[in-house]
Order: structure tokens, then C-alpha cells, then sequence
């Protein structure tokens, strides 16, 4: 009754949006070592490209690279056409967003409530929920189509609950430099909770949906800032990159055939607070 083949993700294209950033490179890896075709949908051509070629090494699997603005549905309708001249579309990992590291990016005054631009806010809506629903109108509907399949979103565990503004806490400012996780990364990954289970209910006889709320993931952060994260989270540490795949494998493969609407936290323990 019980076999290994329920991961199996052979004989598919599964598509990853932002798939050469730092999580959906790992996205990518774990799709192709269940035997899987990552399509990478991302803007940045040369980081792509690099990650082609160490799929090509690692798991012996042919990716592709479409290096698109996943805001454009003209640009995905070519390559819904490009893709299915080989392959039978079985996934799609909603994963792109404008993903402001707050401790780097010297967002400080521009990135809070009182200041935040429509310019950034444009940027921010379009790439998480825009781009999300084009991808889902493309690739959803051809698979509702055809041979059905399975679309996970990437949410946060920032979908769950509000950032804790005073972790980007920087020492001697006034409150009103402070740095804070902007007003749209909690809307757009609240949004994809939305989307989910809008999905889920829309096709359900040929596409499940399901939603992952990752936590943050070891990425070279400061000891200072290690030190307040860790302490909101029951586990007592940041996920490591590796430890959302059998996650996003289990979803986008039938060993999950009757999950679908499901909003999946990930993230030590942190939203049990
Ligand atoms: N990194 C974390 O700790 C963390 C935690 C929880 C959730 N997440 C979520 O995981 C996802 C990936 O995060 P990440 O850390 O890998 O971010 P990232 O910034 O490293 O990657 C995002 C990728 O999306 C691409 N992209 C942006 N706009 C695009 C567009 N219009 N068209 C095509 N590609 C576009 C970028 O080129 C980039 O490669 C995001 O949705 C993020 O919110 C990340």
C-alpha cells in the first residue's frame, strides 16, 4: 500500500517563481532531486543560469530558465507555450515577492508606515499578489485543463502574525528612524492565505492548493539580531535552508493527495506564542 513513489515528481515541469533567489534555489534543488523539471521563473538571467547548471551536476535533471517578469501575462503565456512543447505542467510554487531584509537593506526611515511610498508599494503588491494571481490564471487554469496538479504558495510566518517591529531595532535612534518591516510584506503574504484557499475552492476536482508559512532561515544575520529572534521562537533558532523541502516535496507530490486549503506553519514553533 505504502511505497517511495508518492514523492515521486518525475515526468513533470514544476514552475518556481523567483526560483534562482535564496529560498526558491532551494526549491529548485529539492524538485529536482525527487526527480522533477524545475522551471525557473526569475529575473535575475545570470543567477539562473548558474543554478541550471548545478541541477545539470547534482541531480542529472534539465531545468529551464525563463528569465521573465513574472508581473507580465504576455510574458507567461510564452512560456506556458515554450513549456508544454516538452513537458506536462504538474506544479507551480508561488515564491517570488520583493523580500526586504530589514537589518541590510537600509530601508530605516522609508520603509515605515508614515513614510511608505506608493512607489513601494506598487512594486511590493505587484510582484507577491500580482504575480502570484497571473501565475495561478496561467498555470492553474492549463492544468485545471489538462492533466491537473498541485500550486503551493509561500507565505510566512509573517502571513500569520504581525512583525515584531522591535527586533530591527538599531541602538540611539529615535522611534521615528527606526527601521521596520514594511506595511506590504504582511499584506502581500496575508493575500496568499487569501489566494489559497480561494484556489483551493475553485478547482477543487484537478488542482489542490496548500500554503507554507516559512520562518526566517540562517542567512549570515547579527549576533544581536540572532540573539531577539531566537528567543521568540520555541525551537531557539532560525530554520536552515534545507528544512522547507520534504515540505514543498510532500505538497507538490500525491503524498499529499488530499490536503488541499491548507495553511502550513513552518517555522520552530514561532506562531505558538
Ligand atoms: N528568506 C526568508 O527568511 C523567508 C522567510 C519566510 C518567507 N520567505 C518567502 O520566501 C520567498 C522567497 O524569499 P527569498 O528570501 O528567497 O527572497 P529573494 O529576494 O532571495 O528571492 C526572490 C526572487 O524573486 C525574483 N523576483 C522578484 N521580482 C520578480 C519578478 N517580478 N519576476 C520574476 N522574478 C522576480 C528575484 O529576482 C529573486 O531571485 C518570498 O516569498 C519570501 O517572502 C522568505
Amino acid at each position: 500500500m505504502f511505497s517511495k513513489s508518492i514523492f515521486d515528481l518525475t515526468h513533470g515541469a514544476y514552475i518556481v517563481t523567483g526560483g534562482s533567489g535564496f529560498l526558491g534555489r532551494a526549491h529548485c534543488h529539492a524538485i529536482a532531486a525527487f526527480g522533477g523539471t524545475p522551471i525557473i521563473l526569475d529575473l535575475n538571467k545570470s543567477a539562473s543560469d548558474i543554478l541550471l547548471e548545478e541541477i545539470k551536476s547534482e541531480h542529472d535533471v534539465r531545468a529551464q530558465v525563463y528569465p521573465i517578469d513574472i508581473t507580465s501575462k504576455e510574458e507567461l503565456l510564452k512560456v506556458l507555450a515554450e513549456i508544454t512543447k516538452s513537458l506536462p505542467i504538474k506544479g507551480l510554487v508561488n515564491n517570488a515577492a520583493r523580500n526586504p531584509v530589514v537589518s541590510r537593506t537600509g530601508l530605516e526611515t522609508s520603509s515605515r508606515l508614515e513614510n511608505f511610498s506608493l512607489e513601494d508599494w506598487d512594486k511590493d503588491i505587484n510582484v507577491g499578489l500580482k504575480g502570484s494571481f497571473l501565475c495561478t490564471q496561467v498555470f492553474g487554469s492549463h492544468m485545471n485543463e489538462f492533466q491537473g496538479g498541485s500550486i503551493v504558495n509561500i507565505s510566512s510566518d509573517l502571513g500569520i502574525i504581525a512583525p515584531k517591529q522591535s527586533l530591527y531595532k538599531i541602538e540611539n535612534k529615535n522611534e521615528s528612524e527606526q527601521p521596520v518591516k514594511p506595511v506590504t510584506y504582511s499584506i502581500v503574504k496575508t493575500g496568499l492565505i487569501g489566494l489559497t484557499r480561494y484556489t483551493a475552492s475553485y478547482w477543487p476536482t484537478k488542482i489542490r492548493c496548500n500554503c507554507l508559512c516559512p520562518g526566517g532561515i540562517e542567512n549570515n544575520q547579527s549576533q544581536s539580531f540572532l540573539n531577539k529572534v531566537c528567543a521568540e521562537i520555541p525551537l531557539g533558532r532560525l530554520a536552515k535552508l534545507d528544512e522547507y523541502g520534504g515540505a514543498l516535496i510532500f505538497l507538490l507530490s500525491s503524498a499529499s493527495s488530499y490536503m488541499n486549503g491548507a495553511i502550513i506553519s513552518i517555522d520552530g514553533g514561532r506562531t505558538t506564542w
